[in-house]
């Protein structure tokens, strides 16, 4: 590829950020970075005490994540956040204009399925409704590719590379 990516792996929980992230970045050859380490500590105590994090409590863990992604600009790298909203996206990009994103879709059923076998978590099925309800799908004017999550990891990240490589014949549509 050209220039090296800098890419944000998203999607709802469950559908697979921490798992194909770090498998994209050995196949691109650039560091992974888990979003979820880049909580100020103020969010990690909330998170702990089972309060839900609001918009106001993401701008600066956004903007941490922004600042590692544009320290790699022209050098590459990979971090996951589910960025499940536009404005969360607006708020990456406003610090790391260069960004791609890799959305990671799949059928609601098999992430559900995915979550109940993950070890040491358990996701209650109205947080994965209220995942999806939150969720804004990738629009035209932004730059990135939406992935299927069927299969195996290994076929999941060689589909990314795929769209990523086509991502450069096409890339996104300016917003009119
Ligand atoms: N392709 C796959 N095939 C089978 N299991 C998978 C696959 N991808 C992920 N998993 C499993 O599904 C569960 C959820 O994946 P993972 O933790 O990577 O999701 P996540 O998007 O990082 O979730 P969260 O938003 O909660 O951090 C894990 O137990 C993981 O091992
Ligand atoms: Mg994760």
């Amino acid at each position: 590829m050209s220039t090296p990516h800098v890419v944000v792996v998203m999607g709802v929980a469950g559908t697979g950020k921490t798992t194909i992230g770090p498998l994209l970045a050995a196949r691109l050859g650039v560091p992974y970075a888990e979003g979820d380490d880049f909580h100020p500590p103020a969010n990690i105590a909330k998170m702990s005490a089972g309060t839900p994090l609001t918009d106001e409590d993401r701008w600066p863990w956004l903007d941490a994540i922004g600042a590692w992604a544009n320290g790699r600009a022209g050098l590459g790298g990979v971090v996951s956040s589910s960025a499940l909203k536009r404005a969360y996206r607006d708020r990456l990009r406003a610090v790391a204009p260069d960004v791609v994103f890799v959305h990671l879709t799949g059928d609601r059923t098999l992430i559900e399925d995915r979550m109940t076998h993950r070890q040491g978590h358990f996701m209650p099925t109205a947080l994965l409704d209220s995942q999806f309800a939150t969720l804004q799908p990738l629009e035209p004017d932004e730059a990135g590719v939406a992935v299927d999550v069927s299969g195996s990891p290994e076929e999941i990240t060689a589909r990314a590379m795929d769209a990523l490589r086509n991502l450069e014949r096409s890339p996104a549509r300016p917003a009119r």
